[in-house]
């Protein structure tokens, strides 16, 4: 369906069965994400940006709602998330706080481990790294062990692995929150020119309120919910 929001939440919830009752985590989210579109997530701590992601990212079964990728209704309560596994790995792109790389590969090794077309040889796929590696300006630490690179490089390789299927959605949880405030100003904008040069739908949990400007949209949350009337924190 041609037009459609690359990502589409509909009256999502997950709720938490615990020992001192039940923890509504997300609590009916409706969310919209179109192509080219770069919406930032904020929210105090336990407002559910994280389960949020989860769920939109298809790591995680709704308690009930629906998860959409291209007017495709994709999750929902009873979805079978190994099924979804394909539709994840090729559909969207996660970059988490830790760069998580493969301390024995190279950069552009980690890189091109993202890659999972089937019929791209592994020279091939090295290839394909360096080049995404090169637009991310790290064409000089292609060959270098995560342990010689800083935090911002390793968190870039991150994004470049993200990158490696070109997913029409990325998804970012406080993917700056171990950087310094430069190193982390690189990388969002880096998501800005993602959003804007290849056309991905980006969706980035930050706290940092110095980065508001670069957004198209900024979705509040607090206590599961989109908050129209966000307290600032
Ligand atoms: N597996 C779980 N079992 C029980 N409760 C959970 C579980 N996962 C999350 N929660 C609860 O759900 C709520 C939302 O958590 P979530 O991690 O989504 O918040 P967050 O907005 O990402 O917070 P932070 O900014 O601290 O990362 C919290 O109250 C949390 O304790
Ligand atoms: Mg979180």
């Amino acid at each position: 369906m041609s037009g459609a929001p690359v990502l589409s939440v509909r009256s999502l919830t997950r709720h938490y069965a615990t020992g001192a009752g039940l923890v509504r985590a997300l609590d009916g989210v409706s969310l919209d994400v179109a192509a080219g579109e770069l919406v930032g997530i904020f929210g105090p701590s336990g407002s559910g940006k994280s389960t949020f992601l989860m769920l939109a990212g298809l790591l995680e079964n709704p308690t009930s709602g629906e998860v959409w990728l291209a007017g495709e209704r994709v999750s929902h309560a009873g979805a079978d998330l190994d099924a979804l596994r394909e539709i994840r790995r090729k559909r969207i792109g996660f970059v988490f706080q830790k760069a998580n790389l493969i301390p024995f590969l190279s950069a552009v090794e980690n890189v091109a481990l993202g890659l999972e077309i089937a019929d791209v040889t592994p020279a091939d796929a090295r290839v394909h790294g360096r080049r995404l590696l090169a637009a991310l300006d790290l064409a000089h630490r292609a060959d270098s062990l995560p342990a010689k690179l800083s935090g911002g490089e390793q968190q870039r390789v991150a994004v470049a692995r993200a990158l490696a299927n070109a997913p029409p959605l990325i998804l970012a949880d406080e993917p700056t929150a171990a950087l310094d405030r430069v190193r982390g100003r690189q990388v969002m904008e880096i998501f800005r020119r993602i959003a804007a040069t290849r056309g991905a739908a980006v969706v980035v949990i930050t706290h940092d309120p110095r980065s508001t400007n670069l957004f198209d949209r900024i979705v509040h949350f607090e206590d599961g919910r989109v908050c129209e009337r966000p307290q600032i924190y």
